[in-house]
């Protein structure tokens, strides 16, 4: 079993929303995901805890217990582990990078949220964890180029010492109807844009996972595309179908859970 732990410091960087669309898509790849919930706020559970299937993807529990239950949820055959934490505490979130393996760092591409990533990058550093950072809520690229502020962004974090993904998530409504819905994106929109990204954002952790920590003289530590190695982002997978991302990532999981 392998043990994500999606984390930020900044508030409403979207952490929950990719916590919980990356389990659901998780378990229609055939992964058996569970998403545990750290945050008092419970808002994964507010998404997963009405579903008939709650309680096969939800544990709502506190980092006090994170242990016990990846120890739990380990024995009981379960591949992927998502945490889902708070901003704050600070212990809280430490206890969550403990237990992981690798950990997603969230941030949108604005001056404020790249300051506060800052901290969680020295704290993944620190604790000797593989992760991404994720760029959540980008404009979406025109032509194949980023918006100006994606390209900031991503010059921000030129020396960041966590790598930075490759996919970028948009900013797109589906992600705040899927929630509404108590459904993951992947669910409430299957073959839109953003649902694709999101598989996508599945099958990169997977591969770096799978590949264990980047070197920084990879071509894609910087988030950067390995066919234009540029700040145009021509995405790898642009010709593939949903479902063979979604295989992908279930492979890529499988053999190294
Ligand atoms: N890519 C996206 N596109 C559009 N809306 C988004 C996206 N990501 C998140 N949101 C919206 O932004 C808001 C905050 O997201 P979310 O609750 O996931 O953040 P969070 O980091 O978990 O916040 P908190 O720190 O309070 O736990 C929500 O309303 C969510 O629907
Ligand atoms: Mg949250």
């Amino acid at each position: 079993m392998k043990t994500i732990a999606v984390l930020s410091r900044k508030g409403g960087a979207g952490k929950t929303t990719l916590a919980v669309s990356l389990g659901i898509a998780a378990q229609q790849a055939g992964l058996r995901a569970v998403v545990a919930d750290i945050d008092p706020l419970r808002s994964a559970a507010v998404v997963l805890g009405s579903r008939a299937d709650a309680a096969s993807i939800l544990i709502e529990t506190t980092g006090r217990k994170l242990k016990a239950v990846r120890d739990a949820c380990s024995r009981s055959g379960c591949d992927l582990l998502i945490l889902d934490t708070p901003p704050s505490p600070l212990n809280e979130v430490i206890k969550a990078i403990e237990i992981s393996d690798f950990c997603l760092a969230v941030a949108r591409p604005t001056a404020l949220d790249l300051a506060a990533i800052e901290e969680t990058i020295q704290l993944i550093g620190k604790h000797r964890r593989d992760g991404l950072v994720v760029l959540n809520q980008c404009p979406p690229a025109r032509n194949g180029i980023e918006a100006g502020v994606t390209r900031r962004a991503l010059q921000t974090l030129e020396f960041s010492r966590v790598p930075v993904a490759q996919i970028k998530i948009r900013s797109r409504l589906s992600y705040q109807q899927a929630a509404s819905e108590r459904l993951g994106v992947t669910e409430f929109a299957p073959q839109s844009e953003a649902a694709l990204d999101l598989q996508r954002l599945l099958l990169e952790a997977g591969e770096r996972i799978a590949r264990g920590p980047a070197r920084r003289e990879d071509r894609s530590f910087l988030g950067r595309s390995a066919v234009s190695g540029g700040l145009a982002m021509d995405e790898p997978w642009g010709a593939t179908a949903p479902g063979l991302v979604v295989a992908a990532s279930a492979a890529s999981f499988w053999e190294f859970a």
